[in-house]
């Protein structure tokens, strides 16, 4: 099946990135500038902020903003800065039922109009309503992530998605619910951190133990600035690899399906963990050996839907055509990568760390489908140590593994630049292409 649509751009050659692009300061800079005070960035989860008076300070850069639910149906941005002399107002997250500055006591109302100055009548005519409102930052939700744009002038969130939302709309992504999130900075450019996660390429080599129970060639495709990959032309999944069988498919995928779904579970624990394993299990005492693959296939998927309707959580109305033409990873320009399914998503986010160009903030999340009133609390987790299998898991850690060698590397005077593989890592490509693109419409 053809996984282009109309509205997607031609896939992007190979080419090579140049090393500047992750390893110079003028070049973060010129992100700073170019890139994000123009564009939308996902800022938090409409979860953290369920309740009106909840709020989220998002940093990016030198920049802060504030994320609050101002009335039950309406999400509100400031810029997180006093207009009296320039304090910030608020940290991290929290509940509050006005804004206030702890300098010198103003206040503001939580949809923005200041509500005390402490002897206003001292400024007499000079301190007009306006210049005492919080300064609004454009704010708009999709798929229960709240995002942010600092330009009041750019194009729509909606318009900004597009060529992705058509795919991931039908999985009901607002429907899913914080599973675990863990953070931590990770010594390598945001970009580098980014692209270790939207190709599947680096598989056979970071994460070999998984080529036993899965046939590891992706394809990838450019959507307008987006990009996603899959396993399009892979053997089912329960197969072991065409690199390990020279090109042998596996007869019988149930046990390697089962091993797939419990490894990943023991390895990763991504949302759709627990709906996988139960199937994967149901398959093996269900359904024959000698059933072939795309029949086991559809017994798990109908599995996975029972276990989902057995715990009362609301499977997506979902063709087996959209998730297969979704693929399996999607990188959302600028920032933000989901491994998305019908019952969990694991999701990444990479933010630069200050203007240092060789380290970023780096968020990992797994979101899970759960039955109304069973979403657990969930709090953010931190480790500055990336090697902690207990903490990250084997597949995360392996990954990390990775990311100072990468800096480390690309400063070589022997590397000049990237080339990504033309046709498994087209999400890096098309990412860098529509880097360039947008800070030059920028200048
Ligand atoms: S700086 Fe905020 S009230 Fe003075
Ligand atoms: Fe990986």
């Amino acid at each position: 099946m053809n996984v282009h649509s109309k509205t997607v751009a031609p896939q992007v050659a190979g080419g090579v990135v140049p090393a500047l692009n992750y390893i110079s300061a003028d070049f973060l800079r010129e992100e700073a500038e170019l890139l994000w005070p123009r564009v939308w960035q996902m800022a938090c989860r409409e979860e953290e902020i369920a309740r009106v008076g909840d709020f989220y300070t998002y940093d990016i850069l030198d920049q802060s903003i504030i994320v609050v639910r101002a009335e039950e149906d309406l999400i509100k941005a400031y810029y997180n800065v006093c207009p009296h002399r320039g304090r910030t107002l608020t940290e991290g997250c929290g509940h509050t039922a006005r804004l206030f500055c702890k300098y010198h006591g103003w206040q503001w109302k939580l949809t923005g109009e200041n509500s005390r100055v402490i002897d206003r009548h001292e400024w007499g005519a000079d301190l007009t309503d306006e210049d005492i409102a919080l300064k609004e930052v454009k704010v708009d939700r999709w798929g229960g992530w709240v995002y942010i744009n600092m330009d009041p002038d750019s194009i729509s969130l909606e318009e900004h998605l597009a060529p992705a939302k058509m795919f991931l709309d039908p999985y009901d992504l607002g429907g899913l619910r914080y599973h675990w999130r863990k953070s931590t900075i990770l010594p390598c450019n945001w970009k580098v951190a980014l692209e270790a996660f939207n190709e599947g390429y680096h598989v056979q080599t970071t994460h070999n133990q998984m080529l036993r129970y899965m046939d590891d060639i992706t394809r990838s495709y450019a959507h307008g600035r987006h990009a996603h990959f899959g396993y399009w032309e892979a053997l089912p999944s329960g197969s072991k690899s065409r690199r390990l069988t020279n090109g042998e498919p596996t007869e019988d995928i149930r046990p390697g399906l089962l091993d797939y779904m419990e490894d990943m579970a023991a390895t990763l624990n991504a949302g759709s963990s627990v709906q996988t394993v139960h199937a994967a299990r149901r398959v093996m005492q269900e359904v024959p050996p000698g059933t072939p693959p795309m029949e086991v296939l559809q017994k798990f998927g109908q599995f996975i839907f029972e276990y989902c309707a057995s715990q009362g959580a609301q499977f997506p109305a979902i063709t087996p055509e959209q998730m297969y033409k979704a693929g399996i990873d999607w990188h959302l320009f600028p920032n933000q990568i989901m491994l998305q399914g019908p019952t969990g998503l694991l999701g990444y986010r990479a933010r630069p760390n200050g203007m240092d160009p060789d380290s970023c903030i780096w968020d990992v999340y797994s979101l899970q489908r759960y039955a109304p009133g069973k979403e657990p609390k969930v709090e953010q987790e931190w480790s500055m140590d990336h090697e902690d299998v207990g903490f990250w898991g084997k597949i995360l850690t392996q990954d990390y593994q990775n990311m100072a060698a990468v800096q480390k590397g690309m400063k070589s005077r022997g590397f000049t630049g990237a080339r990504p593989n033309p046709l498994q890592e087209v999400a890096i490509s098309n990412f860098h292409k529509s880097l360039v693109e947008f800070m030059d419409e920028g200048r």
